[in-house]
C-alpha cells in the first residue's frame, strides 16, 4: 500500500520504519528540513534501539522516503497517517494548532478517496473536527479513523512489530479495515485489531495512558505508607501481583512516572474532563500524588544532610527511564535543579542523555557551573557526599561497591528504583535509602 506518515516525531518515525519494513512504500513528511536532510542521510534523530537499522534497510531498498513536500506525500499515498506533536497547552490542555495545519494540507491536496488517520493522541471529537477542516477545502471523497499508538520509548520497534492491541475508530468499516489491514503482518497467531467508533478510540488510549499512570500512584502511595509503618514495598507488590485481576506489570515503586505521555495525557484527560463537565478527582489525585513522589528522596535527603549548601551530590541517570534518552518530567532533573538552586554542586552521567539534560537545564535558566557531567559513572563518584540514582539502567545494576566506596567522600545512597538489596548494602558498608523498603 502507499502510505504517507505527516509527522517524523517519535511514532511517525517508528511507524513510518515497521511499515516500509513489511513491503509498504512510505513516504515520511516533516516540515523540519534539517531532520529530514539527516535522515535522508541515513541519520536518525532520536534514540530508540533498532530503528536506525530498519531505516537504513528500508532506505537502501526505496520503500522508506523522506520529504519536506507533504503535499506531494498527500497525493501520493491511498493511506495518511498524522503523526504530529500535540503539545499541552497552558491549562493542559492539547494543542491542536500542528493536526488542523495537516488536516489544512490534506484537504488542499486531495486527489482521489484517501483514508486519513489520527495517530497523534488527541482529545475526543478531534478526528471529527479534522474531518471537517478537510472538508471545507475538498469535494474529494475521503474519511478519517482514530488509530491510536501505544509504543513504550526504549521497546518500541519490538511493540510496534508484535502490538498487544491495534485500536481502529472509523464510521466506515472498509475504510477501518483497510488501515487494519496494515497491521496484519504484525498478528502471528491471534487477531487483536479492535474496531469501534471514533470517539471511543480517541478516548482509549487517553484511558489506557491514565490507568497505567494511576497504578503508578497507586503503588508510589502504598510503598510511602510502607516506609512509615516499616513494610516492605517489594513484598507487598510480589504478593499483590500474583492476584492475576492486579498484574505484575506497572506497579513498580519509584521516584514517579515521567516522559512524554503520561504526564501530559493524565492532565489533558482531566482538562478534557472538566471541559465536559465531568469530575476528574481520581486524575487529579494521580497527578498530585506523582508531582510529590518525584521529590520524596529529595525531602528525605535534606532531612538527613540538614542542607544541600556546599554539599557534593553524584546522580546515576537523567533520562525518565532506561533505554532513552528522553528527559521530558524526568525525576533526576526536577531533583537536580533543586539541589543546585539550594547551593549544591552536581556530577551526574547517564549513557544517553547528557545532551538532552545538558539542553533542558539550561533552558530552564539552572546554574551551568555548578554541574558537571560524566560519560564514567565512578567518575562522577568522586568526592561525592550522596549519589542519587534515578534511572534504572542495566549498568546501574551491579555496580563495583568497595570502588564506589572508595571513591565517596561519605558511603551514602538514595535509590530511586529500588536497585540494591538494602541487607547487602548495609554489610558493604554503605547508608542505604530506597522507596518504601526498610
Ligand atoms: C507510555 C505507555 O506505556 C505507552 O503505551 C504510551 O504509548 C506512551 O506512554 P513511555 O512513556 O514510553 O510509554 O514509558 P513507560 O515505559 O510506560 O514508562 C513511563 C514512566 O513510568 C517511566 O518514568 C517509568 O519509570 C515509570 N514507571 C513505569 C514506574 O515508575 N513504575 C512502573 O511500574 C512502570
Amino acid at each position: 500500500m502507499k502510505v504517507a506518515v505527516i509527522g517524523t516525531g517519535y511514532v511517525g518515525l517508528v511507524t513510518g520504519a515497521c511499515l516500509a519494513n513489511v513491503g509498504n512504500d512510505v513516504i515520511c513528511a516533516d516540515n523540519d528540513a534539517a531532520k529530514v536532510e539527516l535522515l535522508n542521510n541515513g541519520g536518525i534523530p532520536i534514540y530508540e534501539p533498532g530503528l536506525d537499522e530498519i531505516v537504513a534497510r528500508n532506505l537502501s531498498d526505496g520503500r522508506i522516503h523522506f520529504t519536506t513536500d507533504t503535499a506531494h506525500a498527500v497525493r501520493e499515498a491511498d493511506v495518511i497517517f498524522i503523526a504530529v506533536g500535540t503539545p499541552p497547552d497552558e491549562d493542559g490542555s492539547a494543542d491542536l494548532q500542528h493536526v488542523i495545519a495537516v488536516a489544512k494540507e490534506i484537504g488542499a491536496n486531495l486527489n482521489g478517496y484517501k483514508v486519513v488517520v489520527c495517530k497523534s493522541t488527541v482529545p475526543v471529537g478531534t478526528c471529527e473536527r479534522v474531518a471537517a477542516t478537510i472538508r471545507e477545502l475538498s469535494d474529494e471523497d475521503f474519511d478519517v479513523a482514530s488509530n491510536p499508538e501505544f509504543l513504550k520509548e526504549g521497546s518500541a520497534i519490538q511493540d510496534f512489530q508484535s502490538p498487544d492491541r491495534v485500536v481502529i475508530g472509523c464510521a466506515n468499516r472498509e475504510a477501518a479495515e483497510k488501515v487494519g489491514s496494515l497491521y496484519k503482518p504484525f498478528f502471528r497467531r491471534s487477531e487483536r485489531i479492535v474496531y469501534m467508533d471514533v470517539r471511543s478510540s480517541e478516548m482509549t488510549k487517553y484511558a489506557s495512558n491514565a490507568m497505567l499512570a494511576t497504578k503508578i500512584s497507586f503503588i508510589n502511595e502504598i510503598a510511602n505508607i510502607c516506609d512509615q509503618v516499616g513494610a516492605d514495598i517489594e513484598h507487598v507488590r510480589t504478593g499483590m501481583s500474583l492476584d492475576e485481576r492486579i498484574g505484575p506489570h506497572f506497579i513498580y515503586p519509584g521516584v514517579g512516572y515521567g516522559g512524554s505521555c503520561f504526564p501530559k495525557d493524565v492532565r489533558a484527560l482531566a482538562s478534557l474532563g472538566r471541559d465536559s463537565g465531568a469530575q476528574t478527582l481520581l486524575l487529579d489525585a494521580v497527578r498530585d500524588v506523582n508531582r510529590e513522589q518525584k521529590l520524596v528522596l529529595y525531602h528525605a535527603a535534606k532531612a538527613k544532610l540538614g542542607s544541600f549548601e556546599g554539599k557534593k551530590i553524584a546522580v546515576w541517570g537523567l533520562s525518565f527511564k532506561p533505554k532513552t534518552d528522553d528527559v521530558r518530567e524526568s525525576a533526576a532533573l526536577i531533583n537536580i535543579r533543586r539541589f543546585i538552586a539550594e547551593g549544591a554542586t552536581v556530577a551526574a552521567t547517564d549513557p544517553e542523555s547528557i545532551a538532552n539534560a545538558k539542553r533542558d537545564l539550561k533552558a530552564t535558566d539552572t546554574n551551568m557551573d555548578a554541574i558537571e557531567f560524566f560519560e564514567d559513572d565512578y567518575v562522577a563518584l568522586e568526592g561525592a557526599d550522596i549519589l542519587f540514582i534515578f534511572t534504572e539502567w542495566s549498568q546501574f545494576r551491579s555496580p563495583d561497591f568497595k570502588r564506589m566506596k572508595s571513591l565517596m567522600n561519605a558511603p551514602v545512597i538514595f535509590d530511586g528504583r529500588n536497585l540494591y538489596a538494602p541487607k547487602a548494602m548495609k554489610d558493604a558498608g554503605f547508608e542505604y535509602f530506597s522507596i518504601g523498603r526498610p
